[in-house]
């Protein structure tokens, strides 16, 4: 139910704080740091490479994975559109692991590469909200997201649970490995979790983002490097889905290749600035497209900010920024939306999920 909230997008935006804390006491155990399944631990012992699948923010969620796990347990990602894999089919390592990820667990698209990964014989982890799901069910492992029923169709507080849970699967894989990581998963989302609880309390100041910057406009560019460019695509995907306003993000690097030529007097850029290794090279970018008349808008991170940067996230480890990054876009997408008297919760032609192919 959506109790005393309007829609329940917003009241799933809200509950992200309490996922992440809820994921954090599920996956804590005592005496170990991490509590996880041994055989998905050895699963992931055992691949030579990792392949995600998933589609639309679930992908998005992936996309985050891969630099987590590459990062932390040293392990080779690649990152698949479900709907796509069959048909541009990578060359497979000798030991594969498949990893979907899935809110529902009944995306068609993704369900038709776990049928034919099976066939081949390769094992399957599923990533999901709904243990019971059809792809839970047919993979060989599953870890729960515990993010508790998500209603609206803009994923929200999935999105954040996968990468939470993503995070604590590369350090539970790096510890078995053997790898010496000053990073403490579950410490530092405790951090993430306070600080998106920060934000959620700055609604007011989002909203007047979106009217400062989406009242009236027709598209909206979102850029950045690194993490901050998937983050951009999430942000994209969420603004183009409830409020019709045509979007895309960007790899900030790309704009001088193609995209730069759509940068008109007034049109709105979000560019994401929480990387310190980018930071220089994004703000560089902003000025490019400001050069050309683009009403720019920065969302950094604290420590990184500037005097006119449109909003400042709280500092958060600098592989978990996207579970912060995100909530403001979350909010932008449902303002604007909200503001152009959109249905938030059912955007049109779009469902739940997706049960064809
Ligand atoms: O249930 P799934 O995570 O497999 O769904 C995948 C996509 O259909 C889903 O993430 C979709 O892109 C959302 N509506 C985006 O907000």
């Amino acid at each position: 139910e959506k109790g005393t909230y309007p829609h329940f997008m917003l009241k799933e935006i809200d509950e992200q704080p309490a996922v992440i804390r809820k994921i954090v006491q599920e996956y804590r155990h005592e005496k170990e740091g991490i509590k996880l399944d041994k055989d998905i631990r050895q699963a992931m012992l055992d691949t030579d490479r990792v392949y995600i699948i998933a589609a639309g923010t679930s992908y998005h969620a992936g996309l985050v994975g891969k630099q987590l796990i590459e990062n932390l347990a040293k392990v080779p990602v690649e990152v698949h559109v479900a709907s796509e894999f069959s048909y541009n089919m990578p060359l497979l390592s000798e030991k594969p692991l498949f990893i979907f990820i899935s809110q529902s667990g009944e995306t068609a698209d993704s369900r038709s590469v776990l049928v034919q990964i099976k066939e081949m014989g390769y094992p399957a982890l599923t990533i999901t909200n709904v243990p019971g799901s059809t792809l839970s069910r047919e993979a060989d492992y599953t870890l729960h997201l515990h993010a508790g029923p998500e209603i609206a169709v803009a994923s929200t507080k999935a999105y954040t649970a996968q990468i939470a849970v993503l995070a604590i699967l590369a350090v539970d894989t790096a510890k078995a490995k053997g790898i010496d990581l000053d990073f403490d998963p579950l410490q530092e989302l405790a951090i993430v979790s306070s600080a998106i609880e920060a934000l959620c309390d700055q609604k007011d100041e989002i909203e007047a983002v979106v009217s400062k910057y989406l009242e009236t406009t027709r598209n909206c560019f979102f850029i950045g490097r690194g993490i901050d460019y998937f983050v951009g695509q999430e942000g994209a995907l969420k603004l183009k889905e409830i409020s019709y306003i045509q979007a895309e993000g960007f790899a900030g690097g790309e704009l001088k290749h193609g995209t730069i030529a759509l940068i008109e007097e007034g049109t709105p850029v979000i560019a994401l600035a929480t990387q310190k290794n980018v930071n220089y090279s994004i703000r560089a970018n902003v000025q490019e497209v400001v050069a050309r008349g683009a009403n720019a808008c920065i969302i950094s991170m604290e420590g990184l900010n500037e005097e006119n940067d449109a909003f400042v996230v709280p500092a958060v480890h600098e592989l978990l920024t996207p579970l912060v990054s995100v909530v403001p876009l979350q909010l932008i997408a449902y303002y604007a939306a909200l503001h152009r008297d959109c249905d938030v919760d059912k955007p049109r032609n779009l469902a739940k999920s997706v049960t064809v192919e």
